[in-house]
């Protein structure tokens, strides 16, 4: 028998502006706040971060991982995240992909419509290999020609990250170096610059609560002090409450002890440059507490809908709480969103720095 023939549906662009992420940042530095960038794989966590930044009145960037677009076949996830910007329309939402492995990837992303990506070149393609300097200026920059000349922001990564418990990552961490931060930002253009000063990705980032020695906040302000028109972009920032570690085990999980970024680091971070702070691992923390204890309080239920609702909501409070403590809470009115034409302009005439 044939199979039967399956037609591919070409995915349409949104009707609906999402924002560019750079105009997002250079608002946030204006305002001397930082903005969250929340990691989303599925509808309900993009509702939890929609509602927090309605009752916060804040602007947002929603990132999505290759995994996060491999989990939601990319079209659902655009197809949400155009219900977001239609439902929401006085949000001023970024849509970013969050590690991009190679300039491939970020080209597929921005052809679906995502208005920023993440050209991760600190690492090869394989997401594992620490990559060499000219390698990492090389793909960045052909990353940062495609994007601007469509107005899409580019964040570069200089220095590599501790950890591999999500499967990214060396393993190694190499703190970025703050001179050959200025010769990378002049070299590749970027919008904004990851750095890395000791964080990991996961929970498991500190063996205890992180002084000096492990989280290098002072690596931050020299890297600021000679880049001070550059955004930075802080990875690995989940803070890790304890009494979420601590819900999730009551529950039935095992979690070993973990302890992540305090907020008063973040902050300090962001009173010297820092504009963008990736969290995601508190999303699941939240998410996974509030499921297990749906399931241990109330072992009859079976309608997704008896998990899902807390887990969205236990999201959403954790979302607003950083949302303020970021600053970016109030400033979602502040400015006209600029279309991605605009901003290709602004490249293009070097109204904005590249
Ligand atoms: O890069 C780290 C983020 O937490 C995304 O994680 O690759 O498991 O989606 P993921
Ligand atoms: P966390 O694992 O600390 O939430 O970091 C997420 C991140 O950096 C995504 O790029
Ligand atoms: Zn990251």
């Amino acid at each position: 028998m044939l199979a039967p023939r399956v037609r591919a549906v070409p995915i349409t662009l949104c009707s609906v502006p999402l924002v560019s992420m750079r105009q997002l940042l250079d608002e946030a530095a204006s305002g001397g706040y930082g903005v969250g960038a929340f990691n989303v794989n599925n509808m309900e966590q993009i509702q939890a971060i929609m509602e927090a930044a309605r009752d916060t009145r804040s602007p947002v960037i929603v990132q999505a991982s290759r995994g996060a677009r491999a989990y939601t076949n990319d079209r659902f996830l655009w197809h949400l995240m155009q219900a977001a910007v239609e439902l929401y329309p006085e949000i001023p939402v970024a849509l970013h992909l969050d590690h991009g492995n190679d300039p491939a990837t970020c080209i597929s992303a921005i052809e679906l419509g995502f208005t920023s990506v993440m050209m991760d070149g600190s690492l090869e393609a394989d997401g594992k290999t620490p990559a060499s300097f000219e390698y990492n200026v090389a793909v960045t920059k052909e990353v940062v020609a495609y994007a601007h000349a469509r107005g899409v922001t580019v964040e570069g990564e200089l220095g590599t990250l501790g950890g591999i418990e999500d499967g990214h990552g060396s393993g190694e961490v190499h703190l970025t170096d703050p001179e050959q931060a200025v010769e990378f930002v002049e070299e590749t253009g970027i919008d904004a610059l990851a750095v890395a000063i000791g964080t990991s990705h996961g929970a498991y980032k500190f063996a205890q609560a992180p002084d000096g020695e492990v989280l290098k906040m002072d690596l931050i302000q020299e890297i600021h002090r000679r880049l001070p028109d550059t955004h930075l972009v802080m990875h690995g920032s989940s803070s890790v409450p304890q009494e979420l570690v601590a819900k999730v085990n009551q529950y039935g999980g095992a979690l070993k002890p973990a302890w992540g970024v305090p907020r008063e680091e973040i902050q300090l971070g962001i009173r010297h440059g820092v504009r963008k702070i990736n969290v995601d691992t508190d999303s699941r923390l939240a998410i996974t507490g509030a499921i297990r204890q749906v399931f241990v309080e109330t072992p009859e239920a079976f309608d997704p809908r008896d998990y899902l609702k807390p887990a969205r909501a236990a999201m959403q409070a954790l979302i607003a709480e950083r949302m303020g403590d970021f600053g970016q809470a109030g400033h979602a009115g502040d400015y006209e969103p600029l279309s991605l034409e605009e901003m290709r302009e602004r490249y293009a005439t070097a109204a904005v720095r590249t």
